[in-house]
């Protein structure tokens, strides 16, 4: 058991055995996750806004089930959440990993369209999901919460403002959650990404991204232990943000960032 990185304990979960919704689980990390989970021996099930995609990866998973669901649309996590918990009453475990990002400038007008689905989709969504789905959760003897954020919670990517600060603040309702559930049978983790080379942002092949199997392989060793929080050492100088020296040490990221080619 690795020791948690901060504040109390998270009992890890065990890799094999469970029943596992993944939003976001048609691309990227979601897809990947539920694969690495799929391959483990788990019920899994992903969920997401484009049906070819959760096809395709039911496709190729025997076994593995597909929800529609848009995480911005109370309505359909109703209805999706009813379908998942009578198909499938032994779901144990959700993992919010849906997320998109838009890029903007703080400095000028933001998009009001972009800015209210950012944090339509990586804020509310998944407090709106994770909600739904407590007493659910709650009933099970033993479920986990898995929440995947990202380094730019901690350290913001001035070109991503708005997906910046929707991060920090799922970080918080995180920290909240966790206090909140401290004595009952359900866990709440955090993944906190580095860049991966999913083509979230950028090229899939950028030499500043971390290889997405190697951060999934890491990812998954880190679900199994009692860490709060999984970190690649890819993010942890982000994650370990210098607090009240934030400020020149976010002006330097920034300058950097901006120097490079995406
Ligand atoms: N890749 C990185 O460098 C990086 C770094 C830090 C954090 N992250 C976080 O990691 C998570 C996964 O990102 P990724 O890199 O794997 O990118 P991705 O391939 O674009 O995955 C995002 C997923 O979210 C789903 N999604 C978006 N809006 C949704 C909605 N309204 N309802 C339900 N599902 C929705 C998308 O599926 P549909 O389009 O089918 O709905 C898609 O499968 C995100 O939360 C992202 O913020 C990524």
């Amino acid at each position: 058991m690795r020791t948690p990185l901060w504040g109390s304990k998270s009992d890890g979960m065990d890799l094999t055995g469970n029943t596992v919704l993944i939003t976001g689980g048609g691309s990227g990390i979601g897809a990947s996750l539920a694969s690495a989970f799929h391959r483990l021996g788990n019920t899994v099930i992903v969920a997401g806004r484009r049906a070819g995609a959760l096809a395709a990866m039911v496709a190729s998973h025997p076994g593995m089930a597909a929800i529609e669901l848009d995480v911005t649309d109370p309505e359909s996590v109703k209805r999706a959440v009813a379908v998942v918990v009578r198909d499938h009453p032994s779901l144990n475990v959700l993992i919010n990993n849906a997320g998109i990002v838009s890029g903007d400038d703080p400095g000028s007008l933001i998009d009001e369209a972009s800015m209210t689905a950012e944090v339509e989709t990586n804020f509310l969504g998944p407090i709106r999901l994770t909600s739904a789905l407590m007493a659910h959760l709650r009933r099970q003897p033993r479920a986990h919460l898995v929440y995947v954020t990202s380094f730019a919670g901690f350290t913001p990517v001035a070109l991503y403002s708005v997906f910046s600060a929707t991060k920090a603040a799922l970080h918080s309702y995180v920290l909240s959650q966790r206090f909140a559930l401290k004595d009952t049978r359900v866990t709440v983790q955090e993944i906190i990404p580095p860049w991966v080379a999913t083509g979230f942002v950028g090229a899939t092949d950028h030499a500043l991204a971390m290889p997405l199997e190697a951060f999934i392989a890491q990812t998954m060793a880190d679900l199994a232990t009692d860490a709060l929080e999984s970190v690649a050492t890819e993010g942890s100088a982000c994650r370990n943000n210098p607090g009240r020296r934030e400020h020149a040490y976010i002006e330097k990221f920034n300058t950097f960032l901006l120097a490079q080619s995406f």
